[in-house]
């Protein structure tokens, strides 16, 4: 029986056309972020399985893992994410390294889900984190960046809005404010992170339960909290939480941003994200779309997991933007680019002409240009038809009386025009549209 060509589940192949895209999502997120003083690093994909026991969430390291015992007996798991990794590697050499610490990645993550929009069980991951910044102006700087990436992208601001959280205030609502113990606490962030997975009366009733009897008879806990989960601006919410120094700083944060032009940035009290490392200020991009409402990115300042490993603790603050959720959202709103081919220009060679090009084609490829050659034994017609079909715009036709290297004869396969050109003039021709590689 033959081999079946479909690839493993949730992954992808990348063809060369699929493979350009990627690329210039991964450029776009490389020139923006390095813009702003990060630095590239990378790991293997294989991490001990101890580093997201700790802070992973838990869906993650339960039932999304992809994990084995090695042949040494050791328990390993392909990454699902960065942040455990980066985090011990700043850890490693916690004294040695200058603070601020500006690194970026783009890893490849692996999670067991349920394939579908949006969700794969490989996807690339661009990953931003700054160490060293405890004050606000580390979030601001992240969130700026983020948003840095989208205009990169060409996307407008009424395209998206960010949703802003601080895990600190989530907690002083639910423990202070509302009195809940830890417990029903932990149930009831975890609850909010799933409330859009489900019709809202469930999730009232859900939250209902989850709360001790006594405080919902006599405090009205749960439609307290409700009212809470619906505001839309810090300023609704009631004034004991508005005046705690890190609900100021959540507001400091917004109105930073607006004052940088940023006015898509609100406030979200339902926000969570469901790592349990973050400690403080939480973000996560979202589609307005109707077609593809949902979030594309986000991130969020974890102060404590440096410190996990036993160092002095490192405050941090970053993201983590998925390749393919950013292509479901440039699709969504057209703003994918065309990608033009890599390679500038196919000779085609008339007759048994293999070694005479040569010297013309290592001139070519002297200067810049990417240059095939179709040395089959296939007729003229048939060379420039497949030129056509693979979609490099220009052909050089190389034969006996056709060109030497002051008279090239070349074809522009988009009309069809054929022409002889000076050595210079084909140079500057077939490569006049690949200063980015970008043809829209
Ligand atoms: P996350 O929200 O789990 O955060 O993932 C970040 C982004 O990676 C998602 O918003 C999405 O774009 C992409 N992503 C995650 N899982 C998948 C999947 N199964 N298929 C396709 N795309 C996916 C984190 O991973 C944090 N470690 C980010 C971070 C970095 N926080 C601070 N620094």
């Amino acid at each position: 029986m033959a081999l079946d060509t479909t690839p493993y589940k949730g992954v992808r192949d990348f063809y060369p056309q699929d493979y350009k895209l990627r690329q210039y999502i991964f450029d776009t997120w490389r020139n923006t972020v390095e813009k702003f003083g990060y630095e590239p690093y990378d790991a293997s994909v294989i991490e001990g399985i101890d580093i997201y026991l700790a802070k992973t969430s838990e869906e993650i390291v339960s039932e999304q893992t992809y994990s084995f015992t090695d042949r040494g007996g050791r328990q390993v798991v392909l990454r699902p994410e960065m942040t455990p990794t980066v985090s011990r590697m700043v850890a490693q050499r916690r004294q040695e390294l200058a603070y601020p610490l500006r690194w970026y990645s783009i890893p490849n993550c692996w999670r067991y889900e349920r394939p579908q929009k949006g969700r794969l069980r490989e996807h690339w991951q661009l990953n931003v984190d700054v160490f060293g910044i405890q004050n606000v102006t580390a979030d601001i700087e992240i969130i700026t960046v983020a948003n840095e990436i989208m205009k990169a992208f060409k996307a407008t601001q009424d395209m998206y809005t960010i949703r802003v959280n601080s895990r600190q205030v989530v907690a002083y609502i639910l423990s202070d404010y509302l009195g809940l113990e830890a417990a029903e606490a932990t149930t009831i962030i975890r609850l909010i992170d799933r409330m859009n997975k489900m019709e809202y009366g469930e999730f009232a009733g859900l939250i209902s339960a989850a709360i001790s009897p006594s405080l919902r008879e006599e405090k009205a806990t749960d439609e307290k909290l409700l009212t809470i989960l619906k505001a839309r601006t810090i300023k609704e919410l009631p004034q004991e939480v508005q005046e705690q120094p890190f609900t100021k700083e959540l507001q400091d944060l917004l109105e930073s941003l607006k004052s940088q032009g940023i006015q898509n940035a609100v406030f979200d009290p339902t926000l969570m994200r469901g790592f349990m490392y973050y400690t403080d200020v939480v973000f996560e991009v979202f589609d307005t779309s109707t077609e593809n409402n949902r979030a594309l990115f986000g991130g969020g300042r974890y102060d404590g997991l440096v410190g996990q490993f036993g160092v002095e603790p490192v405050p941090t603050v970053g993201f983590g933007m998925g390749d393919v959720t950013i292509k479901d959202f440039l699709e969504t709103h057209k703003l994918l680019p065309k990608v033009a081919h890599t390679v500038h220009a196919t000779m085609v060679l008339v007759g048994d002409m293999y070694q005479k090009a040569q010297p013309l084609l290592a001139k070519l490829r002297q200067e810049g240009a990417h240059i095939s050659v179709d040395s089959t034994d296939r007729k003229l017609d048939k060379k420039l038809k497949s030129v056509a079909k693979s979609g490099v715009r220009y052909a050089i036709i190389f034969g006996e009386g056709e060109s030497n290297e002051s008279n090239i004869t070349i074809k522009d396969l988009s009309n069809g025009k054929q022409e002889q050109h000076s050595f210079e003039r084909v140079v500057t021709t077939i490569m006049a549209n690949s200063k980015n590689n970008l043809l829209d």
